[in-house]
């Protein structure tokens, strides 16, 4: 009872013993798409059920309740998610007691439909509301529909110790902060994820500190725009210069946060997603300078090479403030590997337009890049400002051209590493040859190696001897 009732520290939910004894065999099945930020979030959901005596299981078929953390981001992301809820509704047929859920951004976006119209679901509950899931989980049981998709301007489960699923034990997710007030034009996450506020510092230490206790060896922090972190007491995103005195003395920013994770251990790897170009200084380059083990790696998405497109995605930053932020990271991580996002086909882009996202390309040489067709999405400032007017098959071929050069990129970043040696943390076999392990460089590319005696999370220098455009492949060398 003690444990539950500390699990919960908000006190929502309180359970007598007669409770536990019938929850404690239920089980529940959670599914996630998206981003990193949904399967952290998972994390966050499963730790809360277990509070209510809900195990997690990766067999559909014993589950009790059934959980889809979905994604909004782009049309087929949402298709995707439907589809899977037309085939799980196949599971209730042979089960009426089974309680299937919506979570994420999806339940946020399509409360209605979900629930009300096409009656595919038992409950909806937004990013913001899974304190709220044990109540919504005894509605749905008595048969009640379940909706909670309220946004706060407060809430960052910072109490809350994520029960890590699919985890290799090696590597974890630590979200520091949620929501995102930037705006995009084309981007739906403000309007499903809410506000940006920032996590207590102290309760990030403490998670970093729980994990390593717990033999992880690598964690990333986690946040939509980790650059514009700032702790200055809870709540809302404010401006520095708008802080009070004693707010303040008391704000930890993203580079300083950065340097106190690190601080935790030189044997706790530090990895961070997603920096923004607008937002990132030189001051958190520095201090990744400064520490081994926050990894030489920076995922900056620059979404178009034109200043044009740039500003109407309302992005904040020209080419040339991109390319500057480039520069910075070479001059003081000359080793970072840095990886984008990038949208084709945007409202209005031009063929010449098109190019200089090809040109920015060409002078960064990205190591990866997630490479996206633009997609339209419901009440977006770009789908009230602008038409969506570049044909489906000119997006088609402008994304194709993006991929190709993209390949030759990424062939020609994992070159650089050939007949060198990375340290390596072994994550755990190669997916494709189990006598092989696999894990990620500081640079966050994949290196492969013979297993020899060698254990997942153990740190691995290996000797490079091949590569394609996406892994690494080399021989662990042998240390005294
Ligand atoms: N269409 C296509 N790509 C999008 N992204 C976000 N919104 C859209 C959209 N409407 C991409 C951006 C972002 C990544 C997470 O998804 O590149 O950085
Ligand atoms: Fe969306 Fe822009 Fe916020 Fe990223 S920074 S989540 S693209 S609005």
């Amino acid at each position: 009872m003690d444990k539950i009732i500390d699990e919960n520290r908000q006190g929502e939910v309180l359970m007598m013993d007669s409770d536990i004894a019938e929850a404690s065999s239920k089980k529940v099945y959670i599914e996630s798409y998206g981003c990193q930020m949904n399967f952290s979030d998972s994390e966050i959901v499963a730790s809360i059920l277990s509070g209510v005596g809900y195990e997690t299981t990766r067999n559909i078929e014993e589950a009790n309740a059934i959980f889809l953390n979905t994604c909004s981001i782009r049309d087929k992301a949402e298709k995707t998610v439907r589809q899977r809820i037309s085939t799980l509704r196949k599971h209730k047929s042979r089960n009426g007691e089974l309680v299937i859920g919506v979570l994420g951004c999806m339940a946020e976006r399509m409360k209605h439909q979900l629930l009300e119209e096409e009656k595919l679901v038992d409950i909806v509950v937004g990013p913001d509301a899974y304190r709220d899931l044990p109540n919504l989980l005894s509605e749905a049981e008595d048969g009640r529909k379940a909706v909670n998709v309220l946004l706060s301007k407060e809430e960052t489960y910072g109490d809350i110790t994520p029960v890590r699923l699919d985890s290799n034990g090696v590597s974890a997710f630590i979200s520091i902060m949620r929501g995102c007030d930037n705006m995009c034009t084309f981007c739906v996450v403000p309007f499903t994820r809410g506000r940006e506020r920032s996590r207590n510092p102290e309760s990030i230490l403490d998670e970093a500190r729980m994990l390593l206790n717990k033999g992880y060896k690598e964690v990333t922090l986690l946040g939509q725009n980790v650059d514009s972190y700032l702790w200055h007491g809870g709540g809302l995103k404010k401006e520095f210069s708008k802080l009070s005195e004693e707010e303040k003395k008391q704000s930890v920013n993203f580079a300083q946060l950065l340097g106190m994770v690190a601080e935790v251990s030189p044997k706790l790897r530090v990895r961070f997603s997603t920096s923004h170009p607008k937002d990132m200084t030189d001051d958190v380059l520095k201090v990744m300078a400064s520490y081994d083990n926050i990894c030489k790696y920076i995922h900056l998405p620059f979404q178009s090479g034109n200043s044009e497109v740039l500003e109407r995605m309302n992005r904040g930053y020209s080419r040339e403030w991109y390319l500057d932020r480039i520069r910075a990271i070479n001059q003081i991580i000359p080793e970072c590997g840095i990886s984008a996002d990038v949208i084709a086909g945007f409202c209005g882009e031009t063929d010449a337009q098109h190019n200089d996202t090809l040109s920015l390309m060409e002078e960064v040489r990205f190591s990866f890049a997630y490479m996206f067709k633009y997609s339209e999405r419901p009440k977006t400032l770009a789908q009230r400002r602008f038409e969506d007017d570049i044909p489906e098959s000119v997006k088609q071929k402008r994304l194709a051209e993006i991929i190709e050069l993209q390949m030759k990129h990424s062939k020609f970043r994992s070159e650089q590493f050939l007949h060198k040696t990375c340290e390596v943390l072994v994550e755990g076999n190669s997916k494709k040859d189990d006598s092989f392990l696999s894990g990620r460089n500081s640079q966050n590319t994949t290196v492969v190696f013979p297993k020899e005696h060698y254990k997942p999370g153990e740190y691995v220098q290996v000797f490079i001897e091949k590569c394609t455009a996406t892994t690494l492949i080399g021989k662990a060398v042998k240390q005294d």
